[in-house]
């Protein structure tokens, strides 16, 4: 379980995040929806430790992530995979070289070890043959399981996804995200997804945070989501198309 508790986040004075309090489950898949700008990305980028919080902490399973030493930080940000909105490759590393990175950065294999587990994991979401490729050769659907592969060669405990399947067409939207359950279940995760796709958020969610204007609005499970008289959850899940 990730537990977030009174976090407060700043730019230049303005108030991002206020007073968040949330909780996201062990093995499910939590997803964190809200409007543009409502600070999904900046909360994201809170937990796994990009940004720190100006007030609160972050507890992983019980250990406090924000106050923690050196070494026990280290220690959970190796057990965080993290898939970046737009994907966010090195555009000048080859496909085996992004894969590979974070087992320079967290491991002592030799690089014929690297090779082996980041091909291993390309395999995973389906890709064959395309480590000596740069991200600009691909597809924006390939650039994304290149990411996802990234993200999980680690074998990470706690998987983040900002805006996964954004810019995707429909069926390769869907293709993802079955992806994402698939791995997933695999792996036995926390995961925590950033959407504003509400059919994704039908399809997977298990426990949905909703942020409204920087705060927490609402949590709860996906049929109590569907269920709530919470005015702003439902102009958002309405906006989006979906009638119940
Ligand atoms: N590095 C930054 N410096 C200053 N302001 C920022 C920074 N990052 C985010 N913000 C501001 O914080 C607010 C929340 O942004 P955030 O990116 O978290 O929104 P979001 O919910 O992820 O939106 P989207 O759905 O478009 O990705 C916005 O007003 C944004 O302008
Ligand atoms: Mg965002």
């Amino acid at each position: 379980m990730i537990e977030v508790k009174n976090v407060w986040k700043y730019f230049n004075g303005n108030v991002v995040l206020q007073d968040i309090n949330a909780t996201f489950e062990k093995g499910k898949i939590n997803m964190v929806i809200g409007k543009s700008g409502s600070g999904k990305t900046v909360l994201l980028k809170c937990m796994v430790g990009l940004y720190t919080p100006e007030q609160g902490n972050i507890f992983y399973d019980g250990r406090d992530f924000t106050n923690a030493n050196r070494k026990t930080k280290k220690q959970i940000r190796q057990e965080i995979g993290m898939v970046f909105q737009g994907g966010a490759l090195f555009d000048s590393l080859t496909v085996l070289e992004n894969v590979m990175f974070p087992l320079e950065m967290f491991t002592e294999l030799n690089y014929e070890q690297r090779r082996h587990i980041a091909i291993k994991s390309l395999n995973r979401v389906n890709l064959y043959n395309v480590e000596d490729k740069y991200p600009a050769e691909l597809s924006g659907g390939m650039r994304k399981r290149v990411a996802i592969a990234r993200a999980i060669v680690n074998k990470p405990k706690y998987l983040f996804f900002d805006e996964p399947n954004s810019g995707l067409d429909p069926i390769t939207a869907r293709v993802i995200d079955n992806l994402i359950i698939e791995i997933a279940k695999e792996y036995q995760t926390t995961t925590i997804i950033n959407t504003h796709d509400i059919q994704s958020v039908i399809s997977m969610a298990e426990k949905v945070v909703f942020i409204h204007n920087g705060q927490k609005w609402w949590e709860g499970d996906k049929d109590k989501m569907l269920k709530s008289e919470n005015a702003e959850l439902l102009d958002f899940i309405k906006a989006s198309g979906y009638i119940r």
